[in-house]
């Protein structure tokens, strides 16, 4: 068995999505969910699918072990970011070498970087009158978004959109695409 954690900060409705993508897999298990905020719903999702989850502080990521100590506790083989804010810190990206992908809600390398998360970029596409928006899942390095690209999916805006419904177009192609994208990546690096 592939052993799969997520991180994420928020809602987790893409969390959600892959734990009910993977739920009857027999190779690829989302082994835990992990949290930087103590009080994300997503912890709850993962209350409801009968997951192991924990929650680590900032402080507690970035200046001990505990979190690379509960990775290896739970033989954890691959790290998908879903709506993770922190920066990943360096003892974690040395421990997964290329296995650790996130996905980032517009078409890089435009709308990336620090502060660029959720509302804020459909805020900022549609602030630049952009004409198309997207998804991008991608490796995860030490910089904000600039690992290298994995897979890229476009949805139009249109004039009329609002940051919200943007965000909308986004959520599904988030949901359509990230499991499937997960479940290839995984599958090439441990064949
Ligand atoms: C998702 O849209 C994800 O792409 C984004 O946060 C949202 C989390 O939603 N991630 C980033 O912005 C990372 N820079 P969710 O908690 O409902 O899955």
């Amino acid at each position: 068995m592939i052993n799969i954690a997520i991180f994420a900060s928020g809602s987790g409705s893409n969390a959600e999505n892959i734990c009910r993508y993977f739920q009857n897999n027999e190779q690829i298990k989302i082994a835990s969910i992990i949290s930087n905020k103590k009080d994300a719903y997503v912890l709850k999702r993962a209350e409801r699918f009968d997951i192991p989850f924990a929650f680590f502080s900032k402080t507690c990521f970035e200046t001990t072990s505990h979190v690379i100590d509960y990775l290896k506790e739970k033989k954890i083989d691959f790290i998908v970011l879903a709506g993770f804010l922190l920066k990943v810190p360096d003892n974690i990206l040395q421990a997964y070498p290329d296995m650790i992908i996130n996905i980032h809600p517009a078409l890089l390398p435009k709308f990336g970087g620090k502060g660029m998360y959720g509302d804020n970029v459909h805020r900022a596409v549609k602030e630049a009158g952009e004409t198309e928006s997207g998804i991008t899942i991608h490796y995860v390095n030490e910089n904000y978004d600039e690992g290298a690209v994995i897979f890229q999916a476009k949805c139009e805006v249109a004039q009329n959109d609002t940051s919200d419904s943007i965000a909308h177009k986004v959520h599904e192609l988030e949901y359509k695409y990230f499991p499937k994208v997960i479940e290839t990546v995984v599958k090439s690096q441990f064949q």
